[in-house]
């Protein structure tokens, strides 16, 4: 029998009850996470946003609501009104932070039933993730989950009154548009009104932030839903959140100071963290070399030395032929990797090769000597020349890649990764912030065979590197920066392109024909020759932050109902198929490849 809370009021929260609180009336409403009969008296714990509090019913003390406790199940839904006592010492829970003390109930009134849940809920209940998404409102039950939500709220309350007090207007961009080259597919949406015709999803309100620079807003900051249909990873969702912005006559430096200004803020609001600013920086240039990648994870070494010089008439063909061709030798010492397993270390090479190596070389140090597939080629000389170059030390495993540099990179940077991991090198709670700078404007697609954007096409060259866009590219720099943190790209901006003649030489160099950049952005090169001011930008992925601020896996944990591996929704089963009729409407017929 259902009864209304008319009359009741709740007077706390569950996780409120404590020990102030001793011999004061409470009334608490939520859901029966566990009843527990013990022949006499029953316990029910009830659960809500805040936590767990048990309540006890007496059939000595209330007959009646004792009785009514009986029908009571789990995820019920109950307003429980009673004295707040202190637990006999042998009953205490410590793990619990309303432990010390219980609830006796006089009043029960059950507000809803609910049939049995597809899985327990509890915190660290062990189910299958798609599962958990289809029921989607049952997980989100779960406090350890549900504080993930209270952590984003937050981040998001701190961002709006961060920038809002730094003078940043928001302002909200279409989500029916046009494409953003972003490097991302376009979600496409068909136009009723416009048969043929599709709007795009923003990957980004990158030109609609510079148009409002040229509309004189001056500082804009915006919390908005971007759009790109891509391979998913841990980190990436199909529609995912930025903290957009964008500022007018400041230079990269003035930008990069006031973002900085904002992550000293979140880190200290919601890590407990003071950071040191300004933020240490890092040339792309650098980064690749030091660490094989762009997004370096600083929070351990293991960083990656060019040991070329060492090899360059070396009788180990493996590296001679590399320096010979051209390319680079390059190394990690792997502190305390003398104990892997031979297949421990057979397994790092496969994964080297799984990244395109045609190897992994390494050299296992330890007090009786040197050992590994090449140590019988390397001379006394080289030997030294390793030891000062890395510090080589008994208990190390050196590794090796030796091919064209970028490869050597990007093999080495994987390695490293795996090695942090493999060694138990990455520390909990630390936060390592650094920026990526001076990024090239182009990078080389091999299949298209032509030059493309690395960040946007909209990123300004480096001054003195503007004369070099039509004759070597390849070597342009961009006034372009990325943030870091913990091994993620956190957020990414650059200065923009101001003036209409270069943002002209930068779609020449990317090879785009006359007639693709009018059709794409000739509003905007348009709205360039009214007077665009100086300006530059940023734009922070706030599921990104959330995640690393919640100490968290992926960021389906701190997406209300994020979307699977194959960018479905299993709560909503979108995406869904559609009828004749609206596919008529819309001027569309399928043509499916398979069903
Ligand atoms: P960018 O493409 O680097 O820059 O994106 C900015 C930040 O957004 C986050 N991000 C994502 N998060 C989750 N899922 C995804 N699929 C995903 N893609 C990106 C990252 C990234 O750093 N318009 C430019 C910004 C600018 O120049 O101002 C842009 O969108 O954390
Ligand atoms: P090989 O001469 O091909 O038998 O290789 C000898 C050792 O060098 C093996 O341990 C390989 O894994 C390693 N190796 C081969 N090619 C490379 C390379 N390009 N870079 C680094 N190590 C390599």
């Amino acid at each position: 029998m259902l009864e209304s809370m008319a009359g009741l009021r709740r007077s706390h929260y569950c996780a409120e009850i404590s020990e102030p609180l001793l011999d004061q009336e409470v009334t608490i409403m939520g859901w029966v996470q566990h009843r527990r009969d013990h022949g006499g008296l029953v316990f029910i714990d009830l659960r809500d946003r805040t936590g767990l509090v048990q309540t006890v019913f007496n059939p000595q003390e209330d007959p009646v609501t004792h009785e009514k406790s009986h029908d009571v199940r789990a995820e019920y839904v109950l307003a429980l009104k009673g004295r707040v006592r202190r637990r006999p010492d042998d009953m205490i829970n410590p793990k619990l932070p309303t432990g010390t003390v219980e609830v006796f109930i006089r009043e029960l009134r059950v507000l809803n039933v609910a049939q049995t849940p597809p899985f327990i809920i509890e915190d660290h209940a062990d189910v299958n993730e798609n599962v958990r998404l289809k029921y989607r409102y049952l997980d989100l039950r779960r406090p350890v989950i549900l504080k993930n939500f209270i952590l984003r709220h937050n981040l998001a309350r701190l961002t709006r009154e961060y920038f809002a007090g730094n003078g940043f207007l928001e302002v909200e961009t279409p989500v029916l548009t046009k494409s953003t080259p972003e490097g991302a597919r376009d979600y496409l949406v068909p136009s009723r009104l416009n048969q043929g015709g599709f709007y795009a999803l923003p990957q980004s309100p990158q030109l609609f932030k510079q148009l409002l620079m040229m509309s004189g807003l001056d500082r804009y900051c915006q919390i908005v839903k971007c759009f790109r249909d891509e391979d998913l990873r841990a980190d990436r969702q199909p529609e995912f959140t930025q903290v957009d912005l964008e500022m007018s006559f400041a230079s990269q430096d003035e930008i990069m100071s006031m973002l900085e200004g904002y992550m000293a803020r979140v880190f200290s609001e919601l890590a407990g963290q003071e950071l040191e600013l300004p933020l240490s920086r890092l040339t792309y240039a650098e980064s690749m070399l030091k660490y094989g990648n762009d997004r370096p994870d600083l929070r351990y070494d293991l960083a990656i030395a060019d040991i070329t010089g060492i090899f360059t008439e070396s009788r180990a063909q493996v590296f001679s032929e590399a320096v010979k061709t051209g390319g680079a030798v390059r190394a990690i010492r792997a502190p305390g990797a003398a104990a892997f397993s031979r297949k421990q270390l057979d397994d790092l090479v496969a994964l080297a090769i799984s990244f395109g190596a045609k190897g992994l070389a390494w050299i296992k140090i330890t007090p009786e000597g040197w050992q590994g597939p090449l140590v019988k080629f390397l001379t006394e000389k080289e030997k030294d020349g390793l030891i000062s170059a890395l510090g080589a030390q008994a208990g190390d495993v050196l590794f090796f890649g030796a091919d064209q540099s970028d490869l050597v990179a990007q093999v080495l940077g994987q390695i490293r990764t795996h090695l942090a991991q493999a060694l138990d090198l990455i520390p909990g709670g630390v936060y390592k912030l650094i920026w990526v700078t001076d990024f090239p404007m182009f990078e080389y697609d091999p299949d298209g065979r032509r030059w493309q954007a690395k960040h946007h096409p909209f990123t300004a060259p480096r001054e003195e590197d503007l004369d070099l866009l039509t004759e070597n590219p390849g070597v342009v720099r961009a006034q372009a920066y990325d943030l870091v943190l913990n091994g993620h790209e956190i957020g990414g901006g650059s200065v923009r392109i101001h003036r209409p003649d270069v943002q002209d030489r930068v779609f020449r160099a990317l090879g785009l024909p006359e007639e693709e950049i009018k059709d794409k952005f000739g509003f905007f090169l348009e709205a360039l020759t009214y007077g665009a001011p100086p300006h530059g930008g940023c734009a922070f992925g706030l599921d990104r932050l959330a995640m690393l601020l919640a100490g968290a896996g992926s960021l389906r944990d701190v997406i209300a109902f994020p979307k699977t591996q194959k960018a479905a929704c299993p709560l909503t089963e979108a995406p869904g198929r559609v009828g004749s009729r609206q596919l008529m409407e819309l001027g569309l017929k399928l043509d499916l490849k398979s069903s």
